[in-house]
């Protein structure tokens, strides 16, 4: 008996990867930092816990319709339809075990498998994007996202990536790992793209209320676009309730196909946790605002410590719990090789655990070494663990 080719090189997020080195190093007694983890560490705010305690006390614990509850998709379509000043209707709302699950299921119902279908996606990017495109047997072209342009793309070297097998676009803004919020005007070139090229957008929005200026900006608000953008979110980060798995997309033309993949695959998401989901849309907008202020209290102290360490160069991100600073310097002055040497020494050395460029795709040379910091942990752990790292840098610095 074999296992597939396939599965023995399905891609992965390492942020896993290097948990396990963690793990393996606390089990071993060892003090350590972390900054890996991409989830809140804030508990699911109670209103949302009780009306999960409620719906299971009521036996609401069966198989439902795989689109999602009718009383969830419309207080979505609600909700996320505000958000981004435009009507969604109920209808195209489909809701899963998480917004992850809707990458799989839009590379599914956009492309061929083996017919050299593309799939642009950005990198640095979420590594699910990537693996997904492969194992699902189309090609994937990476599309660079510039530290020079704030994290953006550069629209000229975008469309160059279009080409007549190109199916499907994915975007993810405010963005994993840089912290970036894609301009409006990138959105617009981006929809012009796709619109002339009559292209599908998968638009990752999963941090869209983590955001620190202004307001967020879907490119399913541009004219035209609603029909070919699947907005993919949920309430797994605005409401710290990554354990709950519950995620939804919205697009009028696919939502059918979208269900069918549910049906096929996990048949529906959780039945009380849907419930948990409609009080945490309905009900717990202030907790919802409150953990986005505090991610906004320790970004910038994240950026003031990061930027205090020699050879560290951080953007301040516009959105997310994520920092990306540019550590190339760094890596020179202490003649470290690059970014995931870097990483591996400080776990080893000073036990801090962070996120390397390479945990996010392919290296763009002339971008230089990064590293990626959660900053969804304390701040006495984001001011040891900065310490720790800059008192590494100058004892090893030549
Ligand atoms: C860019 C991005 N998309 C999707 C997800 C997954 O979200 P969910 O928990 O809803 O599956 C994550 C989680 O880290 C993410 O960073």
């Amino acid at each position: 008996m074999e296992i597939s080719s396939r599965t023995k090189n399905l891609g992965t997020e390492n942020a896993f990867v290097v948990l396990a080195e963690v793990n393996k190093r606390i089990a071993a007694g060892k003090e350590i930092i972390s900054f890996c983890i991409g989830q809140p560490d804030f508990d699911t705010p109670k209103v949302i816990k009780d009306a999960a305690i409620k719906a299971i006390n009521q036996g609401k614990t069966g198989y439902v319709a795989s689109a999602g509850l009718p009383e969830l998709r419309e207080e979505i379509a609600k909700y996320e339809g505000k958000l981004r000043g435009i009507e969604l209707d109920p209808d195209a709302v489909v809701v899963d075990a998480g917004a992850k699950s809707f990458i799989t299921h839009t590379i599914m119902s956009t492309t061929d498998c083996g017919k050299g279908d593309e799939v642009i996606y950005p990198n640095p990017g979420y590594p699910i994007y990537e693996a997904q495109t492969i194992v699902n047997g189309a090609v994937p072209v990476p599309a660079n996202i510039l530290e020079s342009k704030e994290f953006n793309f550069d629209l000229d070297d975008f469309k160059k990536k279009v080409s007549d097998k190109t199916k499907l676009i994915i975007i993810n803004s405010p963005q994993n790992p840089t912290g970036g919020v894609l301009t409006k005007e990138v959105l617009e070139g981006i929809a012009e793209i796709a619109i002339e090229n009559d292209l599908w957008v998968f638009s990752d929005e999963i941090y869209s209320n983590i955001l620190f200026e202004g307001k967020h900006e879907s490119i399913a608000a541009i004219d035209g676009m609603k029909e070919r953008t699947i907005i993919a979110t949920g309430v797994s980060k605005t409401f710290a309730m990554t354990g709950w798995r519950i995620g939804y997309a919205i697009n009028e033309k696919l939502a059918k196909s979208f269900s069918t993949w549910v049906t096929n695959i996990t048949a529906c998401a959780g039945h009380p946790n849907q419930y948990a989901a409609v009080a945490a849309l309905r009900d717990a907008e202030k907790e919802a605002e409150e953990m986005t202020a505090s991610f906004k209290r320790r970004r910038d102290l994240i950026v003031k410590e990061l930027n205090d360490i020699p050879g560290f160069n951080c953007l301040k991100p516009k959105g997310t719990f994520y920092a990306y600073p540019n550590v190339t310097k760094a890596c020179k002055n202490t003649g470290i090789k690059d970014s995931e040497e870097l990483r591996k020494k400080i776990l080893e050395e000073v036990g801090v655990a962070v996120l390397s460029d390479i945990h996010f795709g392919a290296k763009i040379p002339e971008e230089g070494e990064h590293l990626r910091f959660s900053f969804a942990t304390s701040d006495e752990n984001i001011e040891k663990g900065t310490e720790k790292i800059r008192e590494f840098i100058k004892k090893n610095s030549k």
